[in-house]
């Protein structure tokens, strides 16, 4: 992946989580005192609530927006400081765009997320193709905070909103041939100005791929959202995968086809640099990348006076949640 010591993004006021909750819980209410007719009876902020916390906001169908509104809260909170949202949407990787931290952001916004809909082909007993309307529909959404870590060696703490992997998977009925998920991303070079540059090296579409218990592990979340909106273009919209103990590279942004397969799919990364880049990209702060530690990580956000570095913790802190996953396997080797 292209390494930039420099960040972009100059150290600015960390939002501690309980301050996000406050002002979140804050327009909540104001929300459904709105709906009640009670605007003018809603108590005073005590923080000034900015407009990334109202829930439900964001571009999108209103009916997604609506059941973002409604998803559960937090139920898997860290006790850890939220990376503030200008951070998580404006510091990205999203190749299609460009190789620049900040090419997502500039230029993602052109991208048409809506109508969208989703193949899933393969090893099922009902393949189609989906509306997301009809992938979304009886799914109950709810937040989740993780940490996500790029092999790059920086790392952010999201609350993203969404809905377990497994529980779409359940729905197409796997057959006991499938043993793995193949993820492709959107091709459309018209919205994405990497995929028509003569000088990409990446053969499009990105890949991703996860063997199937781990597609199925309760920690595997398909997020529609984060910080209470729909997820913005940048981050993936409007469906991404988070595999929060694996490297960040492994959770594909916005996702047009799921295919359950018998043989481990190719993946972009791998495809690339197989020596770099494995299929399984558990974090290990044991396994260095060929070319730099990653024994620790720069949290964002950080800068040159404040760098903000921390350990890397074995599968990002989820150890207890999935090491069983890799019980007796080679890590060095399948890294
Ligand atoms: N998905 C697609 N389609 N294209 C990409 O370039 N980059 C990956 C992953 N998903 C990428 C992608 C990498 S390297 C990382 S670290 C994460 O997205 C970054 O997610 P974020 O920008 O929301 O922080």
């Amino acid at each position: 992946m292209l390494i930039k010591t420099r960040t972009d993004i100059p150290a600015s006021e960390i939002t501690p989580e309980p301050v996000y909750r406050a002002r979140r819980d804050f327009m909540r209410g104001a929300m459904s005192a709105a709906a009640l007719g009670l605007g003018a009876i809603a108590a005073p902020p005590l923080f000034a609530a900015p407009a990334h916390v109202a829930r439900g906001e964001g571009r999108g169908p209103d009916w997604l927006r609506a059941q973002i509104a409604a998803a559960d809260e937090n139920t898997r909170a860290l006790g850890e400081t939220l990376t503030p949202f200008e951070h998580v949407t404006s510091y990205n990787n999203f190749y299609e765009f460009g190789q620049g931290k900040t090419d997502p952001a500039d230029k993602a916004d052109a991208l048409t997320t809506d109508p969208w809909s989703v193949e899933i082909a393969g090893e099922v007993a009902k393949p189609g193709v989906y509306p997301l309307e009809d992938v979304l529909k009886g799914m109950d959404l709810e937040e989740r905070v993780y940490r996500l870590r790029c092999v790059e060696a920086w790392s952010m703490v999201i609350p993203w909103i969404g809905f377990p992997l497994a529980a779409l998977l359940q729905r197409v009925e796997p057959t006991s041939k499938a043993k793995y998920v193949a993820f492709e991303t959107l091709v459309r070079p018209a919205e994405m100005p990497a995929q028509r540059s003569r000088f990409s090296t990446i053969d499009w579409p990105y890949r991703e791929g996860l063997r199937l218990d781990e597609a199925m592990h309760p920690l595997t979340l398909m997020a529609v959202g984060l910080y209470g909106k729909t997820l913005p273009n940048q981050n993936g919209a409007p469906l991404r995968l988070v595999v929060p103990w694996k490297y960040g590279f492994k959770s594909i942004k916005s996702i047009v086809k799921i295919v359950l397969t018998e043989r481990e799919p190719k993946t972009t990364w791998n495809m690339m640099q197989p020596r770099e880049y494995g299929f399984y990209a558990n974090v290990n702060p044991e396994v260095d990348h060929p070319r730099w530690s990653q024994a620790s990580e720069r949290r964002l956000p950080s800068g040159l006076f404040r760098p903000n570095i921390i350990p890397t913790r074995l599968f990002n802190g989820y150890a207890e949640e999935v090491a069983h996953l890799y019980k007796g396997m080679d890590l060095t080797r399948y890294y």
